[in-house]
């Protein structure tokens, strides 16, 4: 059983591909469009990679924001780019494809990144008629459900803009919101450079996401003037033109302040980071996963697990991965788009791309390499590294052991520390196992080779032939020993001593050693 917010399922609006965790509350009408603003630098990160592209919790910041902004059905998405805008479109290519791009030059402000977007839409010939949010590329704990209570706050009360807000502890570089006095109607925003001392006082700041009616965004865009301390557009403007036009100006008040926190700095991206892994493991753990440290505990957005999961301390979970019911993993685990079946049991172990089946046992101290699957009950052990390779169900590799480009099949074991020798120095080749076999400790199986099912091998043995069901292959140098060697070409030494000890000392009856 998964949690219920991962489970997809239709929003119920015309469009097919916007599938709505459940539980979030949809909005009775999609958005005319969603726009997104990535086009900064994102100075203050100190980065060669634009802002919007850091990543936590498995996700670019843009990345979480289109997820949210996806849960509103808008009928355009459009994000504005800018700074290194063919690095930032390809990656929104990549994580969204539908998601269309307006380009904005130069960075001058978001009144102006936001009139390339309704630009862009209007040379497409597509409309803005209805409501438009407006929200910024870096914040990525934003919600869904926040987004949609916004959007419906806006259209039950008929508003020309409503502007999500909260009041934070530090208000510090936000834009502040200044009410009137007598009504607590919205009046203004405020930038933190723009304002006096007594505004800064104001602790309810802008979130920088807003609903507006798209005719009345287009035309009040027109009138936004530079003259403020940064010489930039602002998008904030659009309030107090739209008020001062008599028009109805909102606001909507962020139930939990931290939800519209922008990342500008490598500090905010960690406390960030921290605020969104505590609330997706708490997803986690109310939909029945067992996690004993979440301090220690790190989960992606994308990871979907079932109930009596156990995750133990050191564990990160990335990427598709996904925990059967009553799996146990870790410690000191990091998995990566990795599938771990029900009951099975993953302990200090490395794992990308991998599917571990039901009840089998991984690790401790086991590295899974793409491709490798593990059948039912099967076993990669200690110290085992396994590539491109199915494992049947019940075998077991349990020790020291390379297991690369192979198929084995049910109730096999592998001795200890064996190598499939897949590579001769130019190409990869394949190694096939049946099942039932028994192969001895550090053998070398040279691929191309198969071994048939029931056969044995011997210990030591470097496996460069087929080998028939049933039968015992020994690929091995015979034993010679040279009696009396240490006592000719080592006289004296603690080995002749001890052996010429030996010789004297009555032997050891049979089964009394
Ligand atoms: C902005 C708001 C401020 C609000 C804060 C919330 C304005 C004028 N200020 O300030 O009131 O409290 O967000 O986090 O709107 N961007 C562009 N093109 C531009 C400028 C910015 O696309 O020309 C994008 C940035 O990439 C970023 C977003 O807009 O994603 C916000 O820009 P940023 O410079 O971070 O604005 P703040 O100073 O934080
Ligand atoms: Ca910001």
């Amino acid at each position: 059983m998964r949690p219920p917010h991962y489970a997809p399922v239709s929003c119920g609006c015309p469009h097919p591909k916007h599938p709505k965790p459940k539980g979030i509350p949809v909005s009775a009408n999609c958005p005319a469009a969603v726009v997104v603003l990535a086009a900064g630098e994102g100075t203050r990160m100190k980065s060669a990679m634009p802002k919007v592209l850091h990543e936590i919790c498995g996700r670019s910041l843009v990345g979480h924001v289109l997820v949210a902004a996806r849960e509103l059905s808008p009928l355009r998405l459009v994000a504005v780019v800018g700074h290194e805008s063919e690095r930032v479109s390809a990656h929104l290519a990549t994580i969204d494809p539908e998601v269309r791009t307006a380009y904005q030059a130069q960075q001058n402000g978001t009144g102006h990144a936001v009139r390339m977007a309704l630009e862009e839409l209007a040379g497409a010939g597509d409309s803005i008629d209805g409501t438009v949010v407006v929200v910024c590329g870096d914040t990525p704990l934003l919600t869904g459900a926040t987004l949609a209570r916004l959007a419906d706050t806006h259209s039950a009360e008929g508003n020309a803009v409503t502007v999500l807000t909260a009041e934070v502890p530090d208000a510090t570089g936000y834009g502040r919101i200044v009410r009137d006095g007598a009504s607590g109607a919205v009046t203004a925003i405020v930038e933190h450079k723009d304002a006096t001392d007594s505004q800064r006082a104001i602790r309810e700041i802008n979130s920088g996401v807003f609903a507006f009616d798209g005719q009345l965004l287009a035309d009040a865009l027109g009138k936004v003037r530079t003259d403020n301390s940064q010489g930039e557009e602002y998008l904030t403007d659009v309030l107090g033109i739209l008020r001062e036009a008599g028009h109805r100006v909102g606001a909507c008040v962020a139930d939990d302040h931290r939800e519209i926190a922008g990342i500008n700095n490598r500090v905010q991206l960690a406390d960030a980071r921290r605020v969104l892994n505590d609330r997706l493991l708490t997803e986690a753990m109310l939909a029945g996963v067992t996690v004993v440290d979440p301090s220690s505990t790190w989960i992606d957005a994308t990871v979907t697990v079932e109930r009596d999961a156990v995750v133990h301390p050191g564990t990160q979970l990335q990427g598709a991965t996904h925990l059967g019911e009553g799996c146990e993993v870790g410690p000191n685990t990091r998995l990566k788009d990795t599938t771990v079946g029900a009951g099975a049991r993953v302990d200090n172990t490395v794992a990308d791309g991998a599917e571990v089946g039901e009840q089998a046992s991984v690790g401790p101290f086991a590295y899974l390499r793409p491709g490798t699957r593990l059948g039912l009950k099967a076993k990669a052990g200690t110290y085992v590294e396994m590539k491109n390779a199915t494992i049947g169900a019940g075998t077991k590799v349990p020790h020291l052991s390379y297991v690369g480009d192979a198929t084995i099949g049910e109730q096999t074991n592998i001795g200890a520390a064996s190598v499939f020798v897949n590579y001769d120095g130019e190409a990869k080749h394949h190694t096939t196992v049946g099942s039932h076999c028994k192969t001895g400790s550090d053998n070398m199986f040279v691929a191309p080779v198969t071994i048939g099912d029931g056969a044995y091998t011997a210990a030591g043995s470097v496996i460069t032939k087929d080998v028939p069901a049933g039968s015992l292959a020994v690929a091995r140098g015979q034993q010679r020993n040279i009696e009396g060697w240490v006592a000719r070409k080592r006289p004296g030494s603690a080995a002749a001593k001890a052996a010429e000890a030996a010789s004297r000392a009555p032997e050891t009856p049979a089964g009394e050693g």
